[in-house]
């Protein structure tokens, strides 16, 4: 079924269908890896964005030496998928996560965000018990207000109790600056991306000058890549959206290609100047506001319902039944979360069937 559609023109593919452009995608994970090329930092791709393990080998394979997950469940997919190094950007707590995360250091290595004691203890025992050794990052707030420990003497006690406890590696220190994405104005964006990372590299220092080696300081996202990259005593940008895109980051000025769309087909003409498409909130987010209808002049999406999207279709323009249209979504990660596969897509042909593997990982 799957290798039925390889070769194919996406027009016939059913619908909706999730598509990725490779030479879109392809250019964005080079236009990514030539800047850390030049760099003493490097990305390490945040796969929370397109759950793929098939993107995950083609980052790594431009020079990452690993991806960041957000969820233990996607980290077991990355795993799974082939990829031997990933950070869990992100707490994982409880018995039975503990124990998941367990048997996955035992087949790749792994690290974890820690932010409390008491976690950073049970990860201790787990990870002795097994015999193995799990990498741990320090989480600090920088910023964002999630979560994370607050200041540099705060991170240093942390520490200090993660560097004696047997299976537990200290990797270093980690403080996501999710607050400035949200920043309209570039300037004051990399004004406050550069005052986080300063908060960062002064509490690697303050963890350093105690005869703590910090490894890695890791921070930074696709608006901010640029600034993080470059500021001094950065060694890790997480970012991860860049690959795909979605109409929010290419609107706040990010430079990579909007790489997925969602193929719909327009089912009913019910009215003058008005179509209904089969691509709700099903299978396009609207988290971060409506998608657009791209690449058909006079078509523009109104509205979406769970699964029907309202099209305004202009006074000149034509659209039938069995129209195929292409949708950009302004929020690609969790537009992904709605697929069981993707379509690599190159010059209108599917080349590859992908099962997001990711997908609903959020356990
Ligand atoms: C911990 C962490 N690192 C990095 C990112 C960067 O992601 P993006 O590339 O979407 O900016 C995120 C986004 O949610 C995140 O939560």
């Amino acid at each position: 079924m799957k290798d039925a559609v390889i070769g194919r023109s996406v027009q016939e593919l059913d619908t909706p269908a999730l598509l990725v452009d490779l030479d879109a995608l392809e250019s964005n994970i080079e236009t990514m890896a030539a800047f850390f090329r030049a760099r003493p930092a490097h990305v390490r791709p945040h796969v929370k964005s397109h759950k793929l393990p098939q993107i995950a080998r083609m980052q790594v394979a431009a020079g990452a030496p690993g991806v960041c997950a957000a969820k233990l469940g996607e980290a077991e997919a990355m795993v799974d998928g082939g990829i031997s190094d990933v950070l869990i950007a992100n707490q994982v707590v409880g018995e039975a996560k503990i124990a998941r995360l367990g048997s996955l250091v035992e087949r790749a290595r792994i690290s974890v965000a820690v932010d409390d004691p008491e976690n950073v203890a049970a990860l201790s025992r787990a990870a002795k018990e097994r015999g193995v050794t799990l990498g741990v990052l320090v989480e600090m707030d920088v910023g964002m207000n999630r979560c994370g420990v607050n200041g540099q003497d705060a991170a240093l006690r942390l520490v200090r109790r993660i560097v004696d406890r047997p299976g537990l590696e200290f990797r270093g220190l980690m403080g996501y600056e999710g607050h400035v994405m949200r920043i309209k104005e570039a300037a004051e964006r990399q004004e406050m991306c550069m005052e986080a990372m300063r908060e960062l590299t002064l509490a690697a220092a303050h963890v350093g000058n105690h005869g703590i080696p910090v490894g890695e300081v890791s921070g930074g996202g696709t608006l901010t890549y640029d600034v993080s990259g470059s500021y001094p005593g950065i060694t890790e940008v997480q970012a991860g959206s860049y690959a795909l895109m979605d109409t929010n980051f290419r609107d706040a000025g990010s430079p990579f290609r909007c790489a997925m769309t969602v193929l719909t087909s327009v089912i009913s003409t019910p009215r003058k100047g008005v179509a209904i498409a089969d691509a709700g909130m099903k299978s396009v987010a609207t988290d971060f506001g409506l998608p657009e209808i791209t690449a058909r002049p006079g078509v523009a999406l109104r509205k979406l319902s769970e699964e029907h999207a309202g099209l305004e279709v202009a006074a000149g323009a034509t659209v039938r039944p069995g129209d195929r249209l292409e949708i950009l979504p302004s929020h690609g990660c969790t537009t992904v979360n709605l697929h069981d596969v993707a379509y690599a897509v190159r010059s209108g042909r599917v080349q590859e069937v992908w099962p997001i593997t990711g997908r609903g990982k959020s356990q």
